[in-house]
């Protein structure tokens, strides 16, 4: 039975997403990809990612490790909320924390307070699970989405910065003339990055 929330938005109707969703969840989650993705074009999704998707929503849809939430408007599909439980590696004191991995509103409703109400519904979600903070990811130029989470309260706190990198171009530094022994050849082992957790990759 489709389960509604309890925040109410004159003309919108919230529910949490069930496994009969699932087209609408692809729907709106390719339309955030595609406008990410127009930003900035490493965000363009995998082939497979729908069937990618559907496990996932299969496997978490039901989990208290994870928040998926439709947003409806006269029985049409008008936004999308995920949030997620983050883990960081077990090197570090503070590493759980709710993320907020997908916030999407259909263009017809921008402006309406539902994307608000979709965030009052995922910091709720972070406190009920015992969290004292809600991070999310945001494009550098997506200025909207800026503007728009700083009103919500939210505040920038790290940067990712990006230096592109020609991988056909000839090294400038040679490591093995530079390294003694085969040392250095465990650096350039493909595996397990060190800020992951062994049972976690
Ligand atoms: C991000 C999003 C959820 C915000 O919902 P929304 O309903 O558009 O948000 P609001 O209209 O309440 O707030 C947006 C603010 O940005 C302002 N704005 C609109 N266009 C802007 C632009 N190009 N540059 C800067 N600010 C802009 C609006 O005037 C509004 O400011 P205000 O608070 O002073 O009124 C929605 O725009 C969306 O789904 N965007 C596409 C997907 C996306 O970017 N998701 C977030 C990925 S992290």
């Amino acid at each position: 039975m489709t389960q509604h929330t309890n925040i109410s938005l004159p003309g919108f109707r919230f529910t949490h997403a069930e496994p009969a969703n699932f087209a609408v969840i692809a729907a709106l989650f390719q339309e955030l990809h595609q406008f990410n993705s127009s930003l900035d074009a490493c965000f363009a999704l995998a082939e497979n990612w729908r069937d990618l998707l559907h496990e996932h929503f299969k496997r978490t849809y039901n989990s208290p490790n994870t928040l998926w939430l439709l947003a409806w408007h006269k029985e049409q599909p008008a936004g999308l909320l995920m949030v997620e439980v983050h883990k960081d590696s077990p090197l570090f004191q503070h590493r759980n924390w709710a993320e907020l991995t997908a916030l999407y509103v259909e263009p017809a409703y921008r402006g309406s307070d539902m994307a608000a109400c979709l965030v009052t519904f995922a910091r709720d979600w972070a406190a009920m699970h015992g969290f004292n903070r809600l991070e999310l990811y945001v494009t550098a130029s997506n200025e909207r989405a800026k503007k728009f989470y700083w009103r919500c309260g939210l505040r920038p706190v790290q940067e990712i910065w990006r230096l592109e990198v020609d991988p056909d171009a000839e090294p400038v530094f040679d490591i093995a003339a530079n390294q003694a022994g085969d040392a250095w050849k465990s650096l350039l082992e493909p595996g397990q990055h060190y800020m992951c957790a062994p049972d976690e990759t």
